[in-house]
């Protein structure tokens, strides 16, 4: 007898469920014989004829890999070993043997040269190197080996989106509200950032939100992106996830510049449905009925499926998806902001009240861990978020205004003086409680950290125990 694992189910799952199809071609009726006999086209079978070039690809698994392991580029990253693999390329991790730091590398296969993928792939670098914000993958540099195009990028130490979902669905678990909140909001957080370029991503979907060990969430994949000012009608084929897919991208209807953004503000409602139940709002093995269900389908309640969120939410789904693109939210801040409005609405008196949110700034995972158990022992109620680094605390900071920070001082980024003089003239540490802890004893120090506001400086390394009655003296 064969044990089925679900988790295998569920890989097979997400593989169809994220697939990267044309789901028309413009100006062109859709082919419904195409879309209703599955037989679709990913975007690597578009590439004309194929065309070899370069060094034979090596084998890993039974499968082509761009890159061998110990391939050096640019004289500085070396690659270790693949760690994605998409539709027309891989992902790998190299180091940057340099700077002794760990980066993430995306290669085009040499089957795929031609003009229009490699143009793609050189877009999706360039739109990339024209944002700079904490919840956007960094790029460091795009290359060229042995003819295989290539860019270099930060490397994202944690799992997609898609896989946290899976995993806790594995578990049984639902996502607490909070922690899809605070998991949203950053991804509201790089998609303004994205769009603030004039850049619409198109490809807005959990197997492209990737959410680091400390809970950094960070865009990835700009794959299918687009500027706002493109003039859709002129693409060939429009690429797309049927399953986050809006409708005004396959009905070519014509849309202003004004709401060429609206399609990623379409698929931010789908991840906040996703997120709380753990399923798509709209789904079907059919791609023609699935576009159908995005033209004229209900998005259907998510507090039927999760009795323990306020109504208000599914308004704000609602609202996100709504089929024409003028009705939805104008922006990703005014998406994030009604969410936290709504979370609100939901809360009783005593909850707001009580709401209580901490930040730990520990570059060390499992120290984390430890951390954030303290804080449920002292505030069993706490909303707690860590983050890896100073810099990213003053990110957090500024936008979740918590009511405690623990600061690691071997935190790497800003550190404790710089971060609280930072926060100080912003006025944004009034009424919050800081503390530091120090890996050494130095008075001076700890007595500025004090005037700068911090409440409490500790000596590393300090027990759990100690550390639950420090946060709870006040
Ligand atoms: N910067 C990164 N750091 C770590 N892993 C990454 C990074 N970028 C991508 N990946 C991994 O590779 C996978 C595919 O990357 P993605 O850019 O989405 O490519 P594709 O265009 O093929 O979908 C991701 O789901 C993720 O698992
Ligand atoms: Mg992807």
């Amino acid at each position: 007898m064969r044990v089925v694992d679900p988790r295998e189910e569920l890989e097979r799952e997400r593989e169809r469920l994220s697939q990267r199809v044309p789901v028309s071609g413009a100006g062109v009726e859709r082919d419904r014989h195409e879309m209703d006999t599955g037989e679709l086209m990913g975007p690597e079978d578009d590439s004309g004829p194929l065309e070899m070039g370069g060094a034979p690809e090596m084998e890993v698994d039974g499968e082509a890999s761009i890159f061998e392991s110990g391939t050096v580029l640019e004289g500085k990253f070396e690659i270790q070993y693949r760690v994605g693999r998409g539709a027309m390329g891989e992902v790998f991790l190299a180091k940057d043997v340099n700077l002794k730091r760990s980066v993430a590398v995306k290669a085009l296969s040499a089957l795929h040269r031609s003009d229009e993928v490699v143009g793609r792939f050189r877009s999706e670098a360039e739109s990339m190197a024209r944002v700079d914000h904490p919840n956007v993958v960094k790029i460091y540099s795009f290359g060229t080996h042995q003819e295989k195009p290539y860019f270099v990028m930060e490397f994202l130490d944690g799992e997609s989106l898609a896989e946290y979902i899976d995993r806790r669905l594995v578990m049984q678990e639902v996502v607490h509200l909070d922690e899809v909140i605070g998991l949203l909001s950053q991804v509201c957080r790089g998609l303004g950032a994205i769009h603030a370029q004039g850049i619409v991503h198109r490809d807005v979907k959990p197997a492209n939100v990737m959410i680091t060990t400390t809970y950094r969430v960070a865009l990835a994949d700009f794959g299918l992106v687009g500027m706002i000012t493109d003039d859709e009608s002129q693409e060939m084929a429009v690429y797309g996830t049927p399953v986050y897919i809006a409708p005004e991208r396959f009905d070519s209807r014509p849309l202003t510049p004004e709401l060429a953004h609206s399609c990623d503000i379409y698929a931010l409602g789908i991840i906040l449905y996703e997120l709380l139940t753990g399923e798509a709002p709209f789904d079907h093995d059919d791609t023609m009925t699935l576009l159908g269900m995005h033209a004229s389908a209900v998005v259907p309640r998510a507090s039927k499926l999760r009795p323990d969120m306020p109504p208000a939410i599914d308004d704000v789904i609602r609202k996100a998806m709504a089929k024409d693109p003028e009705d939805r939210y104008e922006s990703a801040e005014a998406f994030r902001r009604a969410l936290l409005d709504a979370r609100e609405t939901g809360m009783s008196l005593e909850a707001i009240e009580n709401e209580f949110t901490a930040l730990i700034v520990e570059p060390d995972p499992k120290a984390a861990v430890s951390k954030v158990r303290a804080v449920k022992m002292a505030y069993p109620t706490a909303t707690v978020l860590t983050v890896a680094d100073g810099d990213m605390a003053l990110v957090f900071i500024r936008e979740m205004r918590p009511e405690l920070i623990i600061f690691d001082g071997d935190a790497p980024g800003l550190n404790a003086l710089e971060l609280c003089a930072l926060l100080q003239e912003e006025k944004l540490l009034v009424g919050s409680q800081v503390v530091v802890l120090s890996p050494r004893a130095d008075p001076a120090e700890a007595r500025y950290l004090k005037e700068l506001g911090v409440t409490e400086v500790l000596l590393k390394p300090i027990s759990g125990p100690d550390l639950v009655k420090a946060i709870r003296a006040r």
